[in-house]
Protein backbone atom coordinates (compact mmCIF):
# COMPACT_ATOMS: atom_id res chain seq x y z
CA UNK A 1 0.00 0.00 0.00
CA UNK A 2 0.70 3.52 -0.41
CA UNK A 3 2.33 5.71 2.39
CA UNK A 4 -0.59 6.79 4.83
CA UNK A 5 -1.25 10.61 3.81
CA UNK A 6 -1.80 13.54 6.78
CA UNK A 7 -3.60 16.31 6.19
CA UNK A 8 -3.14 19.30 9.33
CA UNK A 9 -6.37 21.24 9.65
CA UNK A 10 -5.92 24.69 9.70
CA UNK A 11 -9.69 24.70 11.73
CA UNK A 12 -7.20 24.61 14.58
CA UNK A 13 -4.74 26.84 13.72
CA UNK A 14 -4.34 30.48 14.62
CA UNK A 15 -6.28 32.52 12.04
CA UNK A 16 -4.28 35.50 12.74
CA UNK A 17 -0.98 33.28 12.15
CA UNK A 18 -1.90 31.01 8.98
CA UNK A 19 0.98 31.47 6.95
CA UNK A 20 3.34 30.10 9.84
CA UNK A 21 0.69 27.75 10.79
CA UNK A 22 0.90 26.32 7.54
CA UNK A 23 4.79 26.46 7.41
CA UNK A 24 4.84 24.79 11.13
CA UNK A 25 3.45 21.64 9.21
CA UNK A 26 5.85 21.91 6.03
CA UNK A 27 6.50 18.32 5.62
CA UNK A 28 2.27 17.30 5.46
CA UNK A 29 0.90 16.04 2.58
CA UNK A 30 -2.06 17.82 1.81
CA UNK A 31 -3.01 21.72 4.04
CA UNK A 32 -6.75 20.68 5.20
CA UNK A 33 -9.17 23.89 5.09
CA UNK A 34 -12.55 23.89 6.36
CA UNK A 35 -14.70 26.36 4.27
CA UNK A 36 -18.10 26.59 6.52
CA UNK A 37 -20.68 29.07 5.54
CA UNK A 38 -22.89 29.13 9.03
CA UNK A 39 -25.94 27.90 7.05
CA UNK A 40 -24.95 24.01 6.21
CA UNK A 41 -23.14 24.08 9.54
CA UNK A 42 -23.52 25.91 12.56
CA UNK A 43 -20.44 27.80 11.82
CA UNK A 44 -18.61 30.35 10.15
CA UNK A 45 -14.61 30.48 9.11
CA UNK A 46 -13.24 31.52 5.87
CA UNK A 47 -13.94 31.59 2.49
CA UNK A 48 -12.18 32.38 -1.02
CA UNK A 49 -10.76 35.52 -0.13
CA UNK A 50 -8.33 33.37 2.27
CA UNK A 51 -8.11 30.94 0.42
CA UNK A 52 -6.41 32.73 -2.13
CA UNK A 53 -4.21 34.32 0.24
CA UNK A 54 -3.46 30.95 1.66
CA UNK A 55 -2.18 29.84 -2.15
CA UNK A 56 0.21 32.42 -2.44
CA UNK A 57 1.58 31.74 1.39
CA UNK A 58 2.39 27.97 1.33
CA UNK A 59 3.34 25.34 -1.48
CA UNK A 60 1.42 22.51 0.35
CA UNK A 61 -0.93 21.60 -1.85
CA UNK A 62 -4.56 22.79 -0.28
CA UNK A 63 -7.35 20.44 0.57
CA UNK A 64 -10.72 22.36 0.79
CA UNK A 65 -13.63 20.91 2.46
CA UNK A 66 -16.79 23.03 1.73
CA UNK A 67 -19.18 22.76 4.45
CA UNK A 68 -21.61 25.18 2.59
CA UNK A 69 -25.04 25.18 0.84
CA UNK A 70 -24.82 25.69 -3.13
CA UNK A 71 -21.62 23.80 -4.23
CA UNK A 72 -22.96 23.78 -7.58
CA UNK A 73 -22.60 27.56 -7.58
CA UNK A 74 -18.85 28.24 -5.43
CA UNK A 75 -17.03 25.12 -5.42
CA UNK A 76 -15.24 26.17 -9.21
CA UNK A 77 -13.83 29.41 -7.51
CA UNK A 78 -11.98 27.21 -5.42
CA UNK A 79 -10.59 24.99 -8.22
CA UNK A 80 -10.37 28.18 -10.12
CA UNK A 81 -7.71 29.41 -7.81
CA UNK A 82 -5.13 26.42 -7.92
CA UNK A 83 -6.99 24.55 -4.77
CA UNK A 84 -5.76 20.61 -5.24
CA UNK A 85 -8.67 19.07 -4.13
CA UNK A 86 -12.05 20.77 -3.75
CA UNK A 87 -14.43 18.47 -1.68
CA UNK A 88 -18.25 19.41 -1.88
CA UNK A 89 -20.69 17.68 0.80
CA UNK A 90 -23.41 15.45 -1.16
CA UNK A 91 -26.14 16.31 0.89
CA UNK A 92 -26.00 20.19 -0.66
CA UNK A 93 -24.63 19.40 -4.28
CA UNK A 94 -27.61 19.53 -6.31
CA UNK A 95 -25.93 18.01 -9.65
CA UNK A 96 -22.88 16.47 -7.91
CA UNK A 97 -21.51 14.97 -11.47
CA UNK A 98 -21.71 17.87 -13.09
CA UNK A 99 -19.71 19.47 -10.18
CA UNK A 100 -17.14 17.09 -10.43
CA UNK A 101 -16.58 17.41 -14.38
CA UNK A 102 -16.43 21.05 -13.91
CA UNK A 103 -13.77 20.87 -11.05
CA UNK A 104 -11.44 18.22 -13.02
CA UNK A 105 -11.89 20.91 -15.62
CA UNK A 106 -10.39 23.57 -13.79
CA UNK A 107 -7.18 21.88 -13.19
CA UNK A 108 -8.64 20.27 -9.34
CA UNK A 109 -9.34 17.03 -8.13
CA UNK A 110 -12.53 16.89 -7.27
CA UNK A 111 -13.68 15.64 -3.79
CA UNK A 112 -17.30 14.17 -2.27
CA UNK A 113 -17.81 14.03 1.11
CA UNK A 114 -20.53 11.93 3.68
CA UNK A 115 -21.94 13.16 6.90
CA UNK A 116 -22.04 10.48 9.23
CA UNK A 117 -25.43 9.40 8.93
CA UNK A 118 -25.42 9.61 4.66
CA UNK A 119 -24.87 6.15 3.41
CA UNK A 120 -22.44 4.91 1.37
CA UNK A 121 -24.36 2.74 -1.49
CA UNK A 122 -27.00 5.39 -3.15
CA UNK A 123 -23.80 7.34 -4.39
CA UNK A 124 -21.52 4.96 -5.97
CA UNK A 125 -22.30 6.14 -9.48
CA UNK A 126 -21.71 9.64 -8.57
CA UNK A 127 -18.42 8.65 -6.90
CA UNK A 128 -16.80 7.17 -10.23
CA UNK A 129 -16.61 10.40 -11.18
CA UNK A 130 -14.64 11.92 -7.97
CA UNK A 131 -11.13 11.62 -7.36
CA UNK A 132 -11.67 11.92 -3.20
CA UNK A 133 -14.10 10.09 -0.63
CA UNK A 134 -14.07 12.06 2.34
CA UNK A 135 -16.14 10.13 5.17
CA UNK A 136 -17.10 12.40 8.14
CA UNK A 137 -16.30 10.53 11.44
CA UNK A 138 -17.91 13.69 13.53
CA UNK A 139 -20.80 15.87 12.62
CA UNK A 140 -19.34 18.76 10.48
CA UNK A 141 -19.20 21.80 12.39
CA UNK A 142 -16.14 21.86 14.84
CA UNK A 143 -12.75 20.60 16.00
CA UNK A 144 -12.35 18.80 19.37
CA UNK A 145 -15.01 16.19 18.77
CA UNK A 146 -15.20 12.95 19.83
CA UNK A 147 -14.53 10.34 16.68
CA UNK A 148 -17.86 8.09 15.80
CA UNK A 149 -16.35 4.42 14.51
CA UNK A 150 -19.27 3.20 13.33
CA UNK A 151 -18.20 5.19 10.33
CA UNK A 152 -15.97 2.52 9.28
CA UNK A 153 -17.95 0.46 7.99
CA UNK A 154 -18.45 3.13 5.07
CA UNK A 155 -14.56 3.56 4.60
CA UNK A 156 -14.30 -0.73 4.39
CA UNK A 157 -16.69 -0.81 1.70
CA UNK A 158 -14.97 2.52 -0.11
CA UNK A 159 -11.37 0.54 0.38
CA UNK A 160 -12.92 -2.92 -0.92
CA UNK A 161 -14.16 -1.19 -4.03
CA UNK A 162 -10.84 0.59 -5.01
CA UNK A 163 -9.00 -2.39 -4.01
CA UNK A 164 -11.14 -4.46 -6.87
CA UNK A 165 -11.44 -1.70 -9.46
CA UNK A 166 -14.80 -0.31 -8.79
CA UNK A 167 -13.82 3.35 -8.00
CA UNK A 168 -10.40 5.17 -7.94
CA UNK A 169 -10.28 7.70 -5.45
CA UNK A 170 -8.86 8.49 -2.15
CA UNK A 171 -10.76 7.56 1.33
CA UNK A 172 -9.80 10.40 3.38
CA UNK A 173 -11.29 10.45 6.95
CA UNK A 174 -11.93 13.93 8.78
CA UNK A 175 -12.80 14.35 12.47
CA UNK A 176 -11.78 13.46 16.09
CA UNK A 177 -8.84 11.22 14.60
CA UNK A 178 -5.85 11.50 16.88
CA UNK A 179 -3.31 8.95 18.51
CA UNK A 180 -6.35 6.72 20.30
CA UNK A 181 -8.14 6.57 17.03
CA UNK A 182 -6.32 6.67 13.84
CA UNK A 183 -5.00 3.09 14.25
CA UNK A 184 -8.43 1.84 13.61
CA UNK A 185 -8.91 4.00 11.03
CA UNK A 186 -5.79 2.60 9.09
CA UNK A 187 -7.30 -0.75 9.92
CA UNK A 188 -10.79 -0.10 7.94
CA UNK A 189 -8.04 1.61 5.16
CA UNK A 190 -8.06 4.68 5.11
CA UNK A 191 -5.79 6.37 2.46
CA UNK A 192 -5.40 10.27 4.10
CA UNK A 193 -6.12 10.97 7.86
CA UNK A 194 -7.01 14.51 8.85
CA UNK A 195 -6.44 16.27 11.72
CA UNK A 196 -7.14 19.54 13.40
CA UNK A 197 -6.96 19.26 17.22
CA UNK A 198 -4.19 16.62 17.45
CA UNK A 199 -1.92 18.22 15.33
CA UNK A 200 -2.06 22.00 16.16
CA UNK A 201 -3.04 21.86 19.80
CA UNK A 202 0.17 19.75 20.18
CA UNK A 203 3.59 21.60 21.55
CA UNK A 204 5.07 20.71 18.50
CA UNK A 205 2.38 20.20 15.08
CA UNK A 206 5.22 18.69 13.17
CA UNK A 207 6.46 16.14 15.85
CA UNK A 208 2.53 15.07 16.28
CA UNK A 209 2.02 15.04 12.84
CA UNK A 210 5.07 12.62 12.47
CA UNK A 211 3.18 10.52 15.24
CA UNK A 212 0.01 10.08 13.52
CA UNK A 213 1.80 9.31 10.22
CA UNK A 214 3.96 6.54 11.56
CA UNK A 215 1.03 4.89 13.40
CA UNK A 216 -1.24 5.10 10.69
CA UNK A 217 1.80 2.97 8.87
CA UNK A 218 1.83 0.14 10.87
C1 LIG B 1 -14.97 19.52 11.17
C2 LIG B 1 -13.90 19.73 10.15
C3 LIG B 1 -12.62 19.05 10.45
C4 LIG B 1 -11.96 19.51 11.74
C5 LIG B 1 -11.41 18.29 12.37
O1 LIG B 1 -16.20 19.88 10.63
O2 LIG B 1 -14.32 19.27 8.88
O3 LIG B 1 -11.70 19.16 9.38
O4 LIG B 1 -10.93 20.44 11.56
O5 LIG B 1 -10.90 18.62 13.63
P1 LIG B 1 -10.43 17.49 14.63
O6 LIG B 1 -9.31 16.74 13.97
O7 LIG B 1 -10.00 18.25 15.84
O8 LIG B 1 -11.61 16.59 14.88
ZN1 LIG C 1 -12.78 19.18 7.29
Amino acid sequence: AHPPMIAPSILSADFARLADEAAAVAGADWLHVDVMDAHFVPNLTLGLPVVKALREATDLPLDCHLMIEDPDRWAIGYAEAGVHNVTVHVEAAADPVRLAKDLRAAGAMAGLSLKPGTPLEPHLDVLKHYDTLLVMSVEPGFGGQKFMPEVLDKVRTARRLVDTGHLTLVVEIDGGINADTIEQAAEAGVDCFVAGSAVYDAADPAEAMERLRAQAAR
